[in-house]
């Protein structure tokens, strides 16, 4: 079943330098190698940690004037490295977290060559001088905040003064950890327990609150991991959301700085094949959580990719909160033994329910995770895994790309407010340094999804993998990584769909419109009054139907053929957009007449 189409509307050739729509930062041997990147929006800063290094870029202009700071291990440090039979380019301080610690303070953790430590770094924003300085006297160990190995993935985020971090902790990487690292303490995942990570690779974390109520802050966390498959005694790969509460300091007795609210589901990303089995896109690449007013309901996208005997491919689902919180409150998947199947848990289910958090909504019987009962504390190690995977919207992807040209690498989504309705505009970075801005739009009736590929952004001169992009919507700016540098890219260029109504409306941009003269920002009614006039059909791209009565010029092309009577000639013509009308009218005499194929 074809299910998807394609549209391609635009693809226009010049070159984002030209249009001076980006601005790279290149470090200075004109390698950047990049572990973490951080968007500060109050200090107006894009913070870039590097291989000894961390730089403070301008927001506006990031190839403009920037601060940096040297952060190297110690001599003795790299020594030790190098005597443990470490390769010389791993033995240094490698970036891999930037969080913003208080009002005043960053804290970064960096590999300290294969001894991870952490610094804060004094910040400021004040016209006349910009404070960016490591605090030297301060440096402590970074265990649970950084690994040893440069290249281990590892996620964090910060949730009211907490720091959550998932990585792998040891030097072996054996010990793949969840944590939580608060003022008075810490709470993991348990060491070793294969039920709750197995072979973990981290992808993305949030903290979402769950109502008005603090305490029952949830964080969730998204990676993959290991599955053995129990026919085969081949292992899969599967996706995973994982919550915690934010407030969990773990049990008394019993789980001890273990996580009392653990639990964890199955993430789908699949299409329906012709004969009944779903293809299913397994490995989590990137994810983003699209954050909106209500802070309790943000959308989640998942780019995925499989490598499934069928076909390579990748795809992008979309997810909603209530389907996340329904499965978390649905059934536990249990199982007898470690080689039967999954099934419903269908005993008594303790009180508190396992995976909630001590808040007044609970009753605010229990002030602490520590006073909960023993058997909650034991159905939470046992059964840490929900019977239903989370579902997205749709139960389909949204976006799907198989045509095995270019690896997909990195998400981000702005959500646009457009003449009808509100479109979700991805950018999804590629590994040949080009960022592709998509809409789709579900049709309902149809149950089928369109893909609008708006723009082709290449990024980079040279093809390489797209590795971070963050999305600044008040700036409406994209910041793209690579090994080659930082650019900073606007997501929208209105004035190059040209200033005819038609083409305007043909590209079918949710950021631009025909605004009388040209084609440019679209602002919904409201912001803006004086600009009722605007022509834009994101949904359809109706340029008749928008530009009737206008002058079309410039954007009707005419071609004049001429015929002979009783005889036939071919009428050709290539319309520029796949939007375009082609019509063809017969002149007789003085009256025209439309020719119907
Ligand atoms: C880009 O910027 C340069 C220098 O500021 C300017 O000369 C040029 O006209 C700009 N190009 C466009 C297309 O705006
Ligand atoms: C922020 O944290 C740093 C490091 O602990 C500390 O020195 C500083 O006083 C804190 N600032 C505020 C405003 O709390
Ligand atoms: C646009 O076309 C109309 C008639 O088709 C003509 O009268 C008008 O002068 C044209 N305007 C421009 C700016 O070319
Ligand atoms: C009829 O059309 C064909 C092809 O377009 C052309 O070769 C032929 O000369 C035409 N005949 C007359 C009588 O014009």
């Amino acid at each position: 079943t074809h299910t998807h189409t394609h549209t391609h509307t635009h693809t226009h050739s010049y070159t984002l330098w030209d249009l001076n729509r980006t601005w790279v930062f290149q470090a200075g041997e004109g390698v950047l190698q990049h572990y973490s990147m951080l968007l500060d929006e109050t200090q107006e800063r894009l913070i870039i940690g590097g291989k000894d290094i961390l730089y403070s870029l301008n927001l506006d202009r990031v190839s403009a004037p920037h601060s940096e700071i040297h952060w190297a291990s110690s001599e003795e440090q790299v020594e030790q490295c190098l005597m443990q039979g470490r390769e010389k380019p791993e033995c240094a301080n490698y970036i891999k977290l930037i969080q913003q610690y208080n009002s005043t303070h960053l804290l970064t953790c960096g590999t300290g060559a294969f001894s991870p430590a952490c610094a804060y770094i004094r910040v400021s924003h004040s016209m006349e001088n910009r404070v960016f300085q490591l605090e030297l006297e301060h440096i402590e160990s970074g265990r649970g905040k950084s690994p040893f190995h440069p290249n281990s993935p590892t996620i964090s985020t910060v949730s009211r003064g907490q720091l959550f971090v998932g990585l792998y902790t040891d030097y072996w990487e054996n010990d793949a950890a969840l944590y939580r690292l608060g003022n008075h303490g810490y709470t993991r995942t348990e060491v070793g327990d294969r039920q709750q990570l197995n072979e973990p690779k981290f992808v993305g974390s949030v903290a979402i609150p769950d109502n008005d109520d603090p305490a029952d802050d949830k964080v969730y966390f998204f990676f993959t991991e290991r599955v053995p498959n129990t026919e085969g005694g081949h292992k899969a790969v599967y996706s995973r959301v994982a919550r915690v509460c934010a407030n969990d300091h773990g049990g008394q007795r019993m789980l001890v700085n273990r996580w009392s609210s653990f639990l964890k589901a199955r993430l789908i990303c699949s299409v329906a094949g012709p004969n009944g089995i779903d293809t299913h896109f397994d490995e989590l690449e990137d994810v983003f959580v699209l954050k909106k007013k209500d802070e309790k309901n943000p959308e989640i996208f998942g780019l995925f990719s499989t490598t499934s005997a069928v076909f390579k491919g990748y795809a992008v689902c979309m997810y909603n909160m209530e389907e996340i919180r329904a499965v978390f409150n649905g059934p536990f998947a249990h199982r007898e033994r470690a080689d039967h199947h999954w099934s419903v848990y269908e005993g008594k289910v303790p009180y508190p329910r396992p995976g909630s958090c001590a808040s007044k909504i609970n009753g605010g019987q229990f002030s602490s995770s520590k006073e909960y009962p023993d058997e909650v504390l034991r159905f939470v190690r046992s059964h840490p895994l929900m019977f239903q995977p989370v579902q997205p919207v749709h139960r389909r992807p949204i976006l799907l790309d198989t045509d095995g040209r270019r690896r997909l690498t990195e998400l981000a989504v702005d959500r646009v407010e457009a003449e009808d309705g509100h479109y979700n505009v991805l950018f999804i970075g590629t590994d040949d340094s080009v960022v592709l801005k998509v809409i789709t739009i579900f049709n309902k009736e149809a149950n089928t999804v369109e893909e609008v590929l708006l723009e082709e952004l290449q990024v980079f001169k040279v093809p390489v993998p797209i590795t971070e992009i963050i999305i600044s919507t008040k700036r409406q700016q994209l910041y793209v990584g690579s090994e080659v540098g930082v650019a900073q890219v606007r997501v929208h260029q209105c004035g190059l769909y040209g200033s005819a109504c038609a083409d305007c409306c043909l590209a079918r941009d949710p950021y631009c419109a025909w605004d009388g003269h040209t084609c440019s920002r679209y602002y919904p009614a409201g912001i803006y009054t004086k600009r009722r006039f605007r022509r834009q059909d994101v949904r359809h791209g109706n340029a008749v139907q928008q530009c009737n009565g206008l002058q079309l010029n410039g954007s009707v092309l005419e071609k004049l053929v001429y015929g002979v009577e009783k005889n036939s000639t071919l009428l050709e013509c290539r319309p520029r957009s796949l939007q375009a009308l082609l019509t063809w009218y017969m002149l007789k005499g003085l009256d025209m007449e439309e020719i119907t194929t």
